[in-house]
């Protein structure tokens, strides 16, 4: 049985929306020309009305961030930028509450991770950060300790503020000035963050915000005035971003889409592998580029393990995201759910075994209920294509190298999972696996003093840690 929980609701009396928001330029909120709605999933309210940056705008952004720049940022010493650095952790510390439930509110992300993980995490990645800026001379990199100059910065929608704060916090600890555009559904905490550097007394033009669509994201990354690119999204945008940046002197690093695997075999913890499993692919809605969305069974604990792991899935509360009892949340977009549901209805049509969670959706929004397929072959577009989505492909194997072929057969190469009690078997695995992030007997770990980036169409270079320091530096690869 499930038990009944009282309603548990986090107040949204602690944030404050705005109606309409500009661009943040140079220290200053500037109106855009043209404007579109951010709603939360979770009900399809409209929540403001959000500037969509022209070409226009992003000039004006990349000159404040040359300005700032050339005259107050790169003047400073190490030690004063940190100081930045820390009072910008302290504030998203001390307004974190509010951070948490304006991400909820616009990403649809139960209230339970946006206050546990996105928040802590990304002031987390301000206070490690600030403690480098001024011993970028001790930090070991392969490049030198200059800044690029003003660097482009493009995020997606599933961890908004985490991944601002995975752009920015290294940029300014190296440097850089930086002009950064939020993904379009998912502007508002970046709006936020704006305020906190305010707050901070940054120096005018040393942080940008730009929002909008694709078409700003195409203006930052073709603009002739930034020198690095530092992009988070489909592998897809991040082929044309590669392409545009080519013939360029641009340095460019791509964080992209990926297929983990999250391999378990037969000796492994069953319980703790489950909820391992139900972490890897539900932690987030399944929005999570590194999810552990196939999972590669020993075939002699296959049933066990989908027997345990049905039931402990049809416990997961899916609902109001502002609960705090509440699992999971809404799927961030319509056009999110109807990719999550092309891939799913291909899973059937090929001949996949369905299953999912006995779960009310509410009305309105953006649902999806957690799914497994089992039966999956390596063939299936299931096993093959990100769903970013509460979906996991379940296939089996009976040998370890059959588990490690499986597992390397995929163009990804983000991350993987590995559940044993033997730790010989766990490190000939992880020598064997192409993927950037391994993790043994847990999921979905971050900490930023580790290095996060893929193998293969998973990406280029490294985010996090002092590999991700390097990527700010002059002398990096492109
Ligand atoms: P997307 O790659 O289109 O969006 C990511 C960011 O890129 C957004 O800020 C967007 O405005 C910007 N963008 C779009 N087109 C651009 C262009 N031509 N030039 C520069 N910037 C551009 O991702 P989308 O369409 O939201 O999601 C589609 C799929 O991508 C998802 O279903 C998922 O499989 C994958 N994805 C992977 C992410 C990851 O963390 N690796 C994050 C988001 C999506
Ligand atoms: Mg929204």
């Amino acid at each position: 049985m499930n038990f009944e929980y009282a309603a548990a609701p986090e107040s949204r009396s602690v944030v404050k929306i705005d109606p309409v928001y500009g661009h943040f330029i140079n220290g200053k909120w500037v109106n855009g020309s043209a404007h579109f709605n951010s709603i939360n999933p979770a009900t399809e309210e409209v929540l403001s009305s959000i500037s969509l940056g022209t070409a226009a705008d992003v000039d004006a952004a990349v000159k404040a961030a040359r300005n700032a720049f050339d005259k107050s940022w790169s003047k400073l010493s190490g030690g004063e930028r940190g100081k930045y650095l820390f009072r910008i952790a302290r504030i998203m510390q001390e307004r974190a509450r509010e951070f948490a439930v304006l991400e909820t509110l616009d990403n649809g992300k139960p209230i339970r991770e946006s206050r546990d993980v996105d928040v802590p995490l990304s002031a987390a990645h301000f206070f490690y950060h600030a403690g480098w800026a001024d011993k970028l001379e001790y930090a070991g990199v392969e490049t030198t300790t200059a800044p690029h100059g003003v660097v482009g910065q493009i995020i997606p929608w599933n961890f908004p503020l985490l991944m601002l704060a995975w752009k920015v916090a290294p940029a300014l600890a190296t440097g850089n000035t930086v002009v950064l555009k939020p993904a379009e559904t998912t502007s508002l905490t970046a709006l936020l963050f704006a305020q906190v550097c305010q707050q901070a007394g940054l120096p005018d033009g040393v942080v940008n915000i730009v929002t909008g669509d694709g078409s700003t994201g195409s203006a930052i990354v073709n603009h002739p005035g930034i020198d690095k690119i530092a992009f988070t999204g489909s592998t897809d945008v991040g082929k044309l971003i590669a392409r545009a940046v080519a013939p360029t002197n641009k340095s460019l690093t791509l964080e992209l889409g990926g297929k983990g695997a999250n391999i378990v075999f037969g000796d492994a913890a069953i319980d703790e592998t489950v909820e391992g499993i139900v972490n890897g692919i539900f932690f987030n809605q399944g929005h999570v580029c590194c999810a552990g969305s196939r999972l590669i069974l020993q075939e002699s604990i296959a049933d066990e393990v989908l027997e345990k792991l049905k039931r402990r899935m049809d416990k997961i509360r899916v609902g109001d995201p502002l609960d705090k009892n509440t699992d999971l949340g809404a799927i961030n977009s319509a056009e999110q759910l109807a990719k999550i549901r092309e891939l799913t209805a291909a899973g059937e049509a090929e001949g996949a075994g369905r299953w999912s969670a006995n779960c009310e959706l509410p009305e309105n929004g953006f649902w999806f209920a957690p799914t497994i397929f089992t039966g999956v072959t390596q063939a299936h577009r299931i096993a093959r294509e990100e769903i970013f989505g509460p979906v996991l492909s379940v296939l089996t194997f009976r040998t370890p190298a059959e588990a490690i072929e499986k597992a390397n057969n995929t163009p990804f190469g983000l991350s993987a999972g590995i559940w044993s009690e033997k730790g010989s078997n766990i490190l000939w695995a992880t020598q064997q696996l192409r993927a950037g992030v391994i993790w043994a007997n847990t999921f979905n770990k971050f900490d930023p003093a580790s290095p996060f980036g893929g193998y293969k169409e998973s990406g280029w270079g490294r985010e996090g840690g002092r590999h991700g320091l390097s990527a700010y530096l002059k002398g990096s690869a492109k």
